[in-house]
């Protein structure tokens, strides 16, 4: 047993999407949430300054006790490999694995679609990880830009007009590759899921990385007996290093519960 909290960290919103998960299946976990919102967007950054952001961000969520640190970001788990949590004190987990995972276990004819930031795709990392898996896999990979700041806008309802014309044209990148499942490899992507699942007419497996990787944090945490087992409802932690508001509204909507402990952090300390 081990109370502490779960660290969930990422550029902005994209990390709800394994909160949300969380809150499901492990209710009485606290957790706290880092949401870079000052420096987002990551994904069209640069390898070297996406780590550098995030080295800082996952040293706050050592300080602040945490048992485990979920990186619930694709490009920060992309660009950072196997090397994700190295130099770390506590385990640190990343969104790519179980992800590349779920995706394997959905496919019937072995053709996958990735979409997910610049930064990601650049980097290969779905791809090389499912090849490993699946030799004769077809993997196609769409870096999309703009959806982080379509999210972070509050443009992601599955009738939003402007973020279904970015969509449709993303998603053109697949026509004629009869790919039967597309990775949503960006955290902030899922909350497009209902979007993209009728733009698709509901023919794909969507998988939704934020999702995969809390399942992956449960899994770690059940198998070390390290789960918090406190008999009531966790409590969760927002750090953001912007204004609060727009983040506290969103992730309302999207969580369905009220963020009542949101503060903001300064950029300048955590270096
Ligand atoms: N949500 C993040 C990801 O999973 C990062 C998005 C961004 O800041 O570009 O890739």
């Amino acid at each position: 047993m081990d109370k502490r909290p779960i660290g969930v960290f990422d550029s902005g919103l994209g990390g709800l999407t394994a909160v949300r998960e969380l809150r499901r299946i492990l209710p009485e976990e606290n957790i706290v949430y880092f949401g870079d919102t000052g420096r987002l967007p990551y994904g069209s950054r640069s390898p070297e300054v996406i780590r550098e952001y995030a080295l800082e961000c996952m040293r706050f969520l050592e300080n602040q006790g945490v048992k485990l640190i979920l990186v619930a970001c694709g490009t920060v788990s992309s660009v950072f490999g196997s090397e994700l949590g190295s130099g770390c004190a506590v385990p640190c987990m990343g969104v790519v694995e179980p992800t590349v995972k779920a995706a394997l276990s959905a496919t019937k004819n072995g053709k996958i679609g990735l979409i997910a930031t610049a930064a990601t795709v650049a980097s290969g990392s779905y791809e090389k990880l499912a090849k490993e898996l699946f030799p004769g896999l077809e993997f196609t990979g769409k870096a999309c830009p703009l959806f982080v700041p379509l999210v972070e806008n509050g443009y992601f309802a599955a009738d939003n007009e402007v973020a279904r014309l970015v969509a449709k044209d993303y998603l053109s990148a697949f026509d004629g590759k009869n790919i039967d499942t597309l990775i949503l490899g960006c955290t902030h992507y899922p909350l497009l899921y209902n979007l993209i699942d009728r733009l698709t007419d509901y023919k794909l497996n969507l998988i939704d990385a934020g999702k995969e990787a809390a399942l992956g944090a449960k899994d770690f945490l059940e198998k070390r007996d390290m789960l918090s087992e406190r008999g009531e409802k966790g409590e969760v932690r927002f750090f953001v290093t912007d204004k609060v508001d727009g983040f506290s509204r969103l992730g309302r909507e999207f969580l369905g519960e009220e963020l009542e402990n949101v503060t903001r952090l300064d950029i300048e300390k955590l270096k």
